[in-house]
């Protein structure tokens, strides 16, 4: 399974809605509840996920703006959206790059936008009330950070940020090589993802440092995935990704990664795995 292919995406939606912190989706709800209607940028949208999480809690008027490279996952988007329309008993339609669903006072309106964010966000058209960034801060690199909190800025923007990886997984049972393997996934995450030198898990305290910069407050609060049995599949595809990100160079270094792997699967296999991977989310908002 590729990073972010639909089938990943798809994967880790269930375990990203329960993970997201509900106080911080009760401060988008108080927010939103001041206003008739939101215009919303979602950053490095996949399948719409975040959209899919947060359009039903607040104001019921809605135009989203979902921006990712891969055209592919915006078609995605659009299949996936249309489905959950459905089951939602609202009526939908799809253009060229457009979806609407209307029905019982709700109206959404989602443009799909493929570009790539390392160009930055300057001809992003206005109006935008809301930015919202789902599991992708740590591909980003320190210049982006500051770039998105001046452009929050200039736009007049809340930003909401979820599911930032904070370099921290801890598994029961543990085992002896799990803070190699770690150390190995975050210097891995350090890596030019298209976006400059990535943060991984600093970027959450870098964007913080640049939103006091631009004059914002910010909040945030945390959002572990905490997975068990009935994750099983979600922790087997993560045990495989990192593994393979672990391998590393030499024979000796391999051997340990593949024991590892070979022991995770097994918990994982016999219903005895846990594993809590740590996230952070961000409420953010400029100072009036
Ligand atoms: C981990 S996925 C998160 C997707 C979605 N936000 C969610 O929460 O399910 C990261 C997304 O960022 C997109 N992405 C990565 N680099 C990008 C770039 N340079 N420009 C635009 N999108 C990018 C990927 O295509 C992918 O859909």
């Amino acid at each position: 399974m590729s990073a972010f292919s639909a089938e990943w995406l798809d994967l880790r939606e269930p375990a990203d809605v329960a993970a997201r912190a509900p106080e911080l989706i009760e401060r988008l709800v108080q927010w939103s509840d001041g206003c008739e209607h939101i215009a919303v940028v979602d950053l490095g949208a996949g399948t719409g996920s975040c959209l899919r999480a947060l359009a039903p809690d607040i104001v019921s008027s809605q135009t989203w703006r979902l921006i990712d490279r891969s055209g592919t996952l915006l078609q995605e988007a659009n299949t996936r959206l249309s489905a959950w329309g459905h089951d939602r008993g609202l009526s939908t339609q799809e253009m060229h790059n457009c979806w609407r669903a209307m029905g019982k006072g709700v109206d959404y309106r989602v443009v799909f936008d493929a570009r790539d964010l390392g160009a930055g966000f300057n001809n992003i058209a206005p109006p935008v009330d809301l930015v919202t960034v789902s599991a992708l801060l740590d591909l980003v690199s320190e210049v982006w950070c500051r770039d998105l909190a001046r452009w929050c800025s200039v736009v007049g923007a809340t930003l909401y940020t979820c599911l930032n990886y904070d370099g921290k997984f801890h598994f029961t049972p543990s085992h002896p090589d799990d803070h190699d393997v770690c150390d190995a996934i975050n210097q891995h995450q350090r890596r030019d993802k298209g976006m400059g030198p990535a943060l991984g898990s600093d970027a959450i305290r870098v964007l913080l440092r640049e939103l006091a910069i631009v004059g914002y407050q910010s909040v945030t609060a945390p959002s572990p995935w905490l997975l068990g049995p009935d994750n099983g599949t979600l922790q087997g595809t993560l045990v495989r990704g990192w593994s393979n990100l672990a391998g590393g160079e030499g024979e000796e270094c391999s051997e340990r990664v593949s024991r590892w792997r070979s022991f995770r699967l097994a918990a994982i296999e016999a219903c005895q795995s846990y594993l809590n991977v740590g996230h952070v989310d961000l409420w953010a908002w400029p100072e009036r």
